[in-house]
């Protein structure tokens, strides 16, 4: 097993091991110190596939458990399911003293934590993430929340969860084109500051080693949360190719997938680094083919004036300035803050 410590306020372990799901009553009676009332909060394919069991493992350690299923997708990622899981909550009558486990991908991970940070104005909860990109990013660190119709994530909280249980043995069950979505953030990992994490996609070995990659992406994104919690610095090289990926998912109405777009943003911030002497070819060539050789994409059809035209209602955004992420060399990238009166002639630059 694998465990990271992330020492935040408060901190947590994230606990990554091939079949952890199995023991996860006990695991959560270690964490929590007592048997209590415990709501899983989920989406229904999830459900369909581990709820019960979950439910099961959970009742055998002499927790009291009660399950509720959002219909997957980001789609519902929405006020209306929020305010649902809430409702259930209540109906359930779950008190201070009882705890939440978001089980599944992002979207009920980052809704289950959002209602915990607001239900009773907070109780505990735990993430059991089951999509790649949910071990390696969205249940580690905090950042909860839901879309409004104006845009994706803008409602929300930091609110830490008490622990994190990754079960790799989850994977095995997602659909291929979701499990390489996520793989897309790992990459990401590997070029922010692990090359021999970047070296296990380069090579195609990321598969065979799924605990190992998990883990160093993990320690990263740790790493990077201890420093600055509330995103307000060094986190945000957490963004690599997100500005321009985010651009690519809006202006296609969210049919090029996240980790598409950052797979895309990614080799259009490494053009833009080369052009800009910040990084050598060499690099950004490496970059190109392994996201190709693993099946993702990058290119874009879109124009740059309408990427530029996604990127400036970005939340990112931050007066009249857009901080990219850009690559020198695999294994490290800085932080550039461009004013916006710039930013079209480097959207140029990125994209051809
Ligand atoms: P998701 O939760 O929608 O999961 C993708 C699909 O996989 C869903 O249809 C789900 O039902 C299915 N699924 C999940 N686990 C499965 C399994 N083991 N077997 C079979 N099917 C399974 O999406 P996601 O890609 O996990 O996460 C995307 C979300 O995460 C976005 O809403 C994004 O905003 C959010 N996010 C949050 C953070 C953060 O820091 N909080 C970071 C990155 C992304
Ligand atoms: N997913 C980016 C972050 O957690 O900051």
């Amino acid at each position: 097993m694998n465990t990271i410590r992330v020492n935040t306020s408060p901190a947590y372990d994230v606990k990554i091991e091939t079949g952890l799901m199995n023991r996860l009553g006990s695991e959560l009676l270690a964490v929590l110190g007592k048997t209590c009332k415990i709501a899983i909060l989920t989406d229904d394919t999830v459900d369909g596939i581990y709820g019960r069991r979950i439910e099961e493992n959970l009742v055998e350690s002499g927790f009291d458990v009660c399950r509720f299923a959002m219909p997957h997708g980001e789609e519902h990622k929405n006020l209306q399911w929020w305010g649902r899981m809430l409702e259930f909550l209540a109906e359930q009558h779950l008190t201070r003293s009882d705890c939440i486990v978001a089980l599944g991908g992002g979207v009920p991970g980052d809704m289950a934590g959002f209602a915990a940070a607001c239900y009773l104005r907070s109780i505990a909860f735990v993430q059991v993430p089951t999509t790649l990109l949910a071990m390696v990013d969205s249940s580690v660190g905090g950042k909860t929340g839901l879309d409004l119709q104006q845009g994706k994530n803008l409602a929300g909280a930091f609110y830490q969860p008490r622990a994190v249980f990754c079960d790799p043995e989850a994977l095995l069950t997602l659909p291929e084109e979701i499990l390489i979505d996520g793989a897309a953030e790992c990459v990401k990992y590997g070029i922010l500051d692990d090359e021999p994490l970047f070296a296990l996609f380069e090579e195609g070995q990321w598969k065979e080693r799924m605990e190992e990659v998990i883990a160093r992406c993990i320690r990263q994104k740790a790493e990077l949360v201890e420093m600055d919690e509330k995103d307000r610095g060094s986190r945000q090289l957490l963004n690599l190719g997100h500005t321009f990926g985010h651009a690519i998912e809006k202006c296609s109405d969210f049919g090029v997938s996240h980790g598409k777009g950052v797979a895309i943003g990614m080799v259009m911030a490494a053009r833009l680094a080369n052009k800009l002497d910040i990084c050598d070819a060499g690099t950004l060539d490496r970059i190109v083919r392994t996201l190709q050789n693993m099946g993702l994409p990058t290119w874009t059809e879109f124009e740059p004036a309408q990427l530029l035209a996604a990127a400036l209602s970005d939340k990112k955004r931050a007066g009249n300035k857009i901080t990219l992420v850009l690559p020198e060399r695999i294994g490290h990238c800085e932080l550039k803050p461009i004013p916006l009166d710039r930013f079209a002639e480097w959207m140029q630059l990125a994209a051809q």
